[in-house]
């Protein structure tokens, strides 16, 4: 088949599925630039399912960009609690901040500005241009990169492919005028719930005819399925140091550490068997938290910073 042919049958079969298969998620009610920054930046690294109620509880709780500017940083990061990878909520903090005090509370509207915000990039900032502004921006996410790279290169190719490549074929699939909204939004739909990492849905595939991948994908290997390795994280006591340090806020967010806590008594309430041995290990993780801002020593206990 010709590759615009192709292109442009995808691009229908693609809308046609939307229409009728859609997820209706809160952050596609709204073309607030904020908004839209909230949900991304949760979404980074958290599932849908999980993202939906604490983006409501958030937005709620931080309604404009202004809000969330003068908040507290102990409020915005309580507010983070259960979505873990904490730096997300500072990055968030920090964004609302210099939009404020930089931008007059307007969200920059091109890529190129929205990725000097930390924590903002190029994915993210083509999410925010695409679904704040409609602008005629391609995403790639994992999601994109996944059935893009199927139905286009071949679940092969798409193992070794570079990922500009798969930019550039995101940004030639789009549609010409104003669909490019929805053509994205359906994009990570389709990802999510048809063309799947792990046992794509080729049954009821729309796309059958026109995939590089079909039908041979049915018998392909589960590393042949794997686009993306998995990321080693080094692990201490049987957990990699962001769990630690997620175990450590909460506890000083609890009742029981009102008023902060001494190293040894964080140690035991995080692990059963802690002993003296650990603390330099204790030590080095806090010292990780105190550096990005989230807590403070005060004398011999650690306390959640407050601004
Ligand atoms: N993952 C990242 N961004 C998303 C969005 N806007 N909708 C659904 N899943 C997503």
């Amino acid at each position: 088949m010709h590759r615009i042919q192709q292109r442009s049958r995808f691009r229908r079969k693609l809308l046609a599925w939307y229409k009728t298969s859609q997820r209706i998620l809160p952050w596609r009610q709204t073309h607030d630039p904020y908004a839209i920054v909230v949900s991304e930046l949760m979404l980074q690294q958290t599932q849908v399912e999980r993202v939906i109620e604490k983006y409501q509880a958030w937005m709620k709780r931080f309604p404009t960009v202004r809000s969330l500017a003068g908040a507290p940083r102990a409020d915005v990061i309580a507010q983070w609690q259960g979505l873990g990878y904490n730096r997300r909520a500072l990055y968030l903090h920090r964004i609302a901040k210099t939009i404020v005090s930089d931008f007059g509370c307007v969200f920059p509207q091109t890529v190129d500005e929205l990725v000097q915000l930390p924590g903002i990039g190029r994915y993210t900032a083509a999410a925010v241009v695409s679904f704040a502004y409609s602008a005629h921006e391609p995403i790639v996410e994992t999601n994109v990169k996944r059935v893009v790279g199927r139905i286009f290169l071949g679940y092969k190719a798409l193992l070794h492919a570079p990922e500009e490549r798969l930019w550039r074929v995101a940004h030639e699939l789009l549609p010409r005028d104003r669909r490019s909204y929805h053509f994205n939004q359906a994009l990570m739909d389709f990802g999510a719930l048809v063309c799947t990492a792990k046992r794509p849905r080729c049954e009821i595939c729309p796309m059958q005819s026109i995939c590089a991948s079909y039908p041979d994908i049915l018998r392909a290997r589960p590393e042949q399925l794997r686009v993306k390795k998995p990321v080693y994280e080094k692990q201490y006591f049987g957990h990699p140091r962001r769990i630690w340090r997620g175990k450590i806020l909460a506890y000083l967010h609890s009742p029981n550490a009102k008023h902060g806590a001494t190293e040894s008594a964080i140690g035991k309430a995080i692990q059963n068997d802690f002993s003296a041995q650990r603390l330099p290990w204790l030590r080095s993780v806090i010292f990780t938290l105190v550096s990005d801002g989230f807590v403070q020593y005060k004398g011999k206990r650690v306390v959640l910073f407050k601004t």
